[in-house]
Order: C-alpha cells, then sequence, then structure tokens
C-alpha cells in the first residue's frame, strides 16, 4: 500500500524510483540489501499482473508481499501479524467441473505455502503484537459480513485465519518462476461489519509491522 511504500522509500539509500504500467516502483539498499519495492495494486489481476512483471525483469531472490488483512480466526486481534503458512484463492470455484473449491483447475495447485526459511526468519520479528501463523484466503471481495454464506466455507472447508485479495495470486506467480515467496499481513479488521472504518482507521500502524517484518528479513537473510 501507498503508506508501506512511503515507508520503504524514506529507510531505502541510493535509491531509482520510477513509473512503469500506472506503477510506482524504487529499486535501491534498503538495510542494506539490493530490493525493489512496487505497489502491486488492490486484487488478484492487479497483484499478479505487478508481481508477475517484476520478477520476470529482476528474477529477484525471493518476494516478500506485505499488506493488511481480515481476521477470520477468533484469537487474533487488531495489530497482529500473520504470516501465511500457506495461500489459497477462496473465489476460485471449480465444483461444476469436479474440482474442489479454491483448487485451480487441471493444475493440481490449491494451497501455496510460503518458503519455510523465510518464514523460521519472520516468525521471530519482535513486535508489540503477537505473531501468528496461518492460512490466509484471498479473493477478490472486501469480507464485511459474517452472515455470508461463504463465511463458513472459509472456515469450515477451508479452514482460514484471514482474508486478504492479492496473497495466493502473488504467490501463484512466485510458484511458477521457482522463485521464493513470504505473504505477511497485519490483521486491520475482523471481517465483519466494522472492517470498513478498522481498515481506514489502522493504517498508519501497518506501516510499522510491514517494516519491522521486512528488516528483520533483509538482517537475517544469507543473500
Ligand atoms: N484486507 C483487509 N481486510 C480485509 C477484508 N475484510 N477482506 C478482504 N481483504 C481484506
Amino acid at each position: 500500500m501507498q503508506q508501506e511504500y512511503d515507508a520503504v522509500l524514506g529507510n531505502m539509500s541510493a535509491q531509482h524510483h520510477y513509473n512503469q504500467f500506472g506503477i510506482s516502483i524504487v529499486e535501491g539498499l534498503l538495510f542494506g540489501k539490493h530490493c525493489v519495492a512496487a505497489i502491486s495494486g488492490v486484487g488478484k489481476v492487479a497483484s499478479a499482473f505487478t508481481s508477475q512483471y517484476l520478477i520476470a525483469l529482476y528474477q529477484p531472490i525471493f518476494v516478500v508481499f506485505t499488506g493488511v488483512a481480515g481476521a477470520l480466526n477468533p484469537v487474533y486481534q487488531i495489530g497482529d501479524i500473520v504470516i501465511a503458512r500457506d495461500s489459497v484463492q477462496h473465489d476460485m470455484d471449480g465444483r461444476g467441473l469436479g474440482f474442489p473449491r479454491g483448487e485451480v483447475p487441471y493444475s493440481g495447485l490449491r494451497f501455496f505455502t510460503s518458503d519455510i526459511t523465510l518464514l523460521a526468519i519472520a516468525e521471530k520479528t519482535v513486535c508489540a503484537h503477537c505473531v501468528h501463523i496461518g492460512r490466509v484466503l484471498t479473493g477478490d471481495q472486501f469480507i464485511t459480513n459474517k452472515e455470508q454464506t461463504t463465511y463458513r466455507y472459509m472456515l469450515d472447508e477451508l479452514q482460514g485465519d484471514a482474508v486478504d485479495m492479492e496473497g495466493a495470486s502473488v504467490a501463484y506467480i512466485c510458484k511458477k518462476y521457482e522463485t521464493p515467496f513470504i505473504l505477511v499481513r497485519t490483521i486491520s479488521d475482523k471481517a465483519n461489519n466494522d472492517a470498513p472504518e478498522n481498515f481506514e482507521a489502522f493504517l498508519p500502524e501497518v506501516v510499522g509491522n510491514s517494516l519491522a517484518v521486512i528488516q528483520q528479513i533483509l538482517f537475517n537473510s544469507h543473500n
């Protein structure tokens, strides 16, 4: 998001930033490591496009995706960090073709796992809030209503801990390129009727969490 991007810019030296296809992109040294950062855009298509473009161009050693998520897991509180053990497209529905919901038909792809080395590093982030490891469900909907029938499906069948709108699509692209990937989200709302207000109010605090995890990964990864 713009706020996270601005925080990265503020911590990057030797930076060169530019705009391509309407995407803000910056290259430079972040916490001593060569990095490229960008604003992905909202939703599965925009985020897949951005990540595909950047991976093809820069061939990164790994990809870190940060942002906010709505909590499904009742233990998760606003401000907590969730690091995705895996992610899945909750709105992919190929049941008419005989595939379970969430699975990309004819691909065998359903749950996209985060890189275990990056996960082990990221989960040690020191943060004022809790750091959870969980399952993130991705779809092109901002979830606001616990009465939705899809809500039960998200909890019971997919066993989701949080919802977002980009994680599994970026994970899909990284899987195709065999690029290690980690998805890190700050809980901004509880995916209920208060979600739109919580989401807006909470954005500035997200920046601190995202930067803390990015710093933790860049300090401790060997590349
Ligand atoms: N990202 C943050 N909150 C969300 C929600 N409630 N639904 C989908 N994506 C989100």
